[in-house]
């Protein structure tokens, strides 16, 4: 049955904005993004939102409602009671454009810090070979759709702007330890996710797994594994003698 749910939605831009209500008619089965969309087709014109496949998998519609990050398209009307008001922000760990809409590119900046998959020398493309254990392991950080709301919830960035530069953020260790337990990967990625990529100030909340849409053990899969090689490879002497002889 329709009814007129109470929406809360911020709208501004880079140098200010506000909260405004607004009724907007909600049906069975619909989601918080079919009432965004139907307050820009019947009240808001100008309403700024991204998004893309209505299908949770392009990572476009990320936002805040009620405070926790959420893709718009994946979060049900029926979670909420009809008259409850649902406030819908936008993310707010980076800066905004308007509206809900927020420039992401930090993230982008981090994409690029990270060193590309380095197999050997001289391995071509059709010679790759890997164990079924070691294809499993990488793919579920390979689902990552990269909406960044694992970035935006983690605190280290949400309430620290000055840790942006040295820290990489939950979705990047993990493309770090992705390629870190990729056997046929010839860079050594273990020093550099400490001190170039800021592993570091991980303190484990697992705030970014939780938020995940695509449910990836980000914590327990990948960063909790790159902290022990890291404390491996500094403080255990028999690894630290191993390493040097062996190079990795
Ligand atoms: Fe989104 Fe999960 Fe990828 Fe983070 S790891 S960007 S929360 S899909
Ligand atoms: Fe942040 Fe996730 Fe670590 S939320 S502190 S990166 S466990
Ligand atoms: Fe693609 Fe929501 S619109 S994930």
């Amino acid at each position: 049955m329709a009814y007129q749910a109470k929406l809360r939605v911020w709208r501004g831009d880079a140098t200010s904005g506000e909260l405004q209500d607004f009724e907007v008619e909600a049906n069975e089965g619909e989601v918080v993004l079919d009432l965004i969309h139907r307050l820009q087709a019947t009240q808001t014109p100008d309403l700024a939102v991204r998004w893309n496949c209505k299908a949770g998998k392009c990572g476009s519609c990320s936002a805040e409602v009620n405070g926790r990050p959420k893709l718009l398209c994946m979060t049900r009307m029926s979670t909420f009671d009809e008259d409850e008001v649902i406030t819908v922000t936008p993310m707010r760990t980076f800066p905004v454009i308007r509206d809900l809409v927020t420039d992401v590119s930090y993230n982008y900046e981090k994409a690029r810090e990270i060193p590309s998959f380095t197999p050997p020398e001289g391995l071509e493309p059709g010679e790759y070979r890997m164990q079924q254990v070691d294809v499993e392991r990488s793919q579920e950080f390979r689902k990552c759709i990269e909406c960044f709301l694992c970035q935006d919830t983690c605190h280290v960035i949400r309430d620290h702007e000055e840790n942006k530069e040295s820290f990489a953020g939950p979705r990047f260790l993990m493309r770090v330890a992705e390629l870190e337990m990729h056997p046929l990967d010839d860079a050594d990625r273990v020093e550099a996710v400490q001190s170039a990529h800021g592993l570091g100030f991980c303190n484990i909340t697992k705030c970014c797994t939780e938020v995940c849409p695509e449910g990836i053990h980000i914590t327990d899969n990948a960063l909790i594994p790159m902290k022990e090689r890291v404390a491996d490879r500094r403080y255990d002497p028999i690894v630290w003698l191993g390493n040097k002889i062996f190079k990795r």
